[in-house]
């Protein structure tokens, strides 16, 4: 059976991570086996982490500080990622914006807790719950180098009831990602 390799990059907890380990990672599908072939971390204490640790999965932790330019953070990273033979790569919670040597080298989608192209950034859960918008949701799209700016591949919304409290319209969002991000994961890449 063919096996297709992904990267997953992260900045924070990995819950998104964590579930693509428990639900894709070295799991068959109808024409693929998916495994993931390389983890990058741009913070040391990134919990995730150790929540690869426990899959017996080390990551590479890749610091900004230790680069002269965004461009020589991204050359790395690409570089990274091609040795390790992905050809998808997740970004699920990295939370920096990436260049043209990063988009124009690989094929990566990317995970946001809103309905795009509204609350784009780092802070789209609690802008879109302040919104007075009725529904939340999240988006999968394509990375280019404009922030949370490339074409959406799919969405999902929920309604958000009335006295919805913050913890419970975040808790709802990460849901929804759990659900979404493995799926669209796999209808990429098993067909
Ligand atoms: C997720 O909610 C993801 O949508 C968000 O970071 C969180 C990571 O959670 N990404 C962005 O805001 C990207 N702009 P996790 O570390 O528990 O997977």
């Amino acid at each position: 059976m063919v096996v297709k390799k992904i990267a997953v990059l992260f900045s924070g907890s990995g819950s998104n991570l964590e579930n693509i380990l428990k639900k894709v990672h070295d799991k068959r599908f109808s024409t693929c086996k998916i495994e993931i072939s390389c983890l990058i971390s741009d913070r040391k204490n990134a919990y995730g982490i150790q929540r690869a640790k426990k899959y017996g999965l080390s990551t590479n932790i890749i610091e900004h500080k230790n680069f002269s330019s965004r461009e020589s953070f991204d050359k790395k990273i690409v570089e990274i990622i091609k040795k390790s033979g992905a050809e998808l790569v997740v970004l699920a919670g990295f939370m920096r914006i990436l260049t043209s040597e990063f988009t124009q080298n690989i094929n990566a989608i990317n995970l946001h807790p809103s309905l795009l192209p509204l609350f784009k950034g780092a802070n789209a859960i609690e802008e879109s719950y302040n919104s007075g918008m009725k529904v939340g949701g999240i988006s999968i799209h394509h990375v280019n180098e404009k922030l949370d700016g490339g074409e959406i591949i799919t969405q999902e919304c929920f309604k958000k009831i009335d006295n919805m409290s913050f913890e419970e319209f975040e808790k709802k969002i990460h849901a929804l990602e759990h659900k979404l991000l493995p799926k669209t994961i796999i209808d990429i890449l098993d067909s």
